[in-house]
């Protein structure tokens, strides 16, 4: 019998019909997405979701998907759903690592650059005309090269930050749960530092770490206040790990200098003072956001629904624990 998958959200043309050449594919085709209720009542008769960023997937949604396998999250960061809940239900979760690193360092490099050479400024500047002359201190801004960069959490997304650092002949700081292998240290020419230091020595810090309850507002005011007043801090993990009223008021008072921001608390909600801080560059959640990028972690997600409901087991389990049983269920279906 063909499984049967519901898509939550609009998706590639070719992913979803992927998934309908091996599936019976209930396609929500809305950039809005489901609400709660209606993608309780839309999972119901189906094997395995493919969910997104915006779905919320809580204990008390989890609790109401009865009969369903999996969930197929198309992303690395999984904050939006509760593993625990989701295998003490016997459901598989799944995410898409890797495939998004380099994209999404890229972009963490494209924030620092354009906040520390205020790049959203400039542009804005020439485009409502008030570039009348040239001028020698016109949008001075500071130098990337030779600088300090910190890296917060040093997993597979602050190493591919780490790396293009070396092209700017930065000297590079990290803090983590855990040190590198030390040839990986090597490698990156990266040194493992307190947290302390790490806040008071780097001229741009970047931020890689996942979002939990243990980090929630990892910087907050105590935080940015040990941060240098020409320190640029950037965020492409989540916006929750940072305290976003605690950071209006560091970029409103001049605390740090500037910050490229990809991730907020609240999306698609901004905090009021940010909006208006000219120091901030400002980015929808686009850090994965390159076609091919998108494109190969939309097929991932599809390929790991489909992998389990045929009884391969994906490489990309967050609850691997769950696979034993699920297997068992699969060969009682037969
Ligand atoms: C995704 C992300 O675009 O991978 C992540 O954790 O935040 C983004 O790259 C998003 O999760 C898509 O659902």
């Amino acid at each position: 019998m063909r499984p049967a998958i519901l898509i939550t959200k609009h998706l590639f043309p070719e992913t979803v019909a992927f998934l309908r050449e091996h599936a019976d594919v209930d396609y929500e085709d809305s950039s809005d997405g489901l609400t709660p209720a209606a993608l309780i009542a839309r999972a119901r008769g189906k094997q395995a979701i493919v969910s997104q960023l915006t779905d919320s997937l809580s204990r008390e949604v989890i609790d109401q998907l009865q009969g369903l396998g999996m969930i197929a999250h198309i992303g690395v960061g999984y904050d939006n759903i509760d593993v625990g809940a989701a295998s003490a239900a016997g459901i598989l979760v799944s995410n898409t690592p890797g495939v998004l690193d380099d994209t999404t360092a890229d972009f963490a490099f494209a924030l620092l650059l354009a906040a520390a050479r205020r790049l959203a400024e400039a542009d804005a500047y020439v485009r409502s005309g008030q570039w009348k002359r040239w001028n020698m201190e016109l949008m001075l801004g500071f130098d990337v090269h030779h600088r300090t960069l910190g890296i917060l959490g040093m997993g597979r997304i602050g190493q591919a930050v780490a790396r293009r650092a070396a092209g700017f002949s930065m000297r590079v700081l990290y803090h983590n749960r855990t040190r590198l292998a030390p040839e990986v240290e090597s490698d990156l020419q990266a040194t493992l530092v307190a947290k302390d230091a790490l806040l008071r020595e780097s001229d741009f810090l970047s931020i890689h770490i996942p979002l939990s309850e243990a980090t929630r507002h990892s910087i907050g005011e105590a935080e940015l206040r040990m941060m240098k007043p020409t320190a640029i801090l950037v965020n492409t993990a989540r916006g929750p790990v940072v305290d976003e009223a605690a950071l209006a008021q560091a970029l409103n008072e001049h605390w740090i200098a500037a910050a490229g921001l990809d991730v907020f608390e609240r999306e698609p909600e901004v905090h009021p003072i940010l909006l208006g801080c000219p120091n901030a560059v400002l980015a929808p959640h686009i850090g994965s956001a390159s076609v091919d990028t998108r494109l190969k972690m939309t097929m991932m997600a599809a390929g790991n629904a489909l992998d389990a409901l045929a009884g391969r087991r994906p490489p990309n389990l967050l609850n691997p624990a769950v696979w034993e049983s699920w297997a068992a269920r699969l060969e009682g279906a037969k």
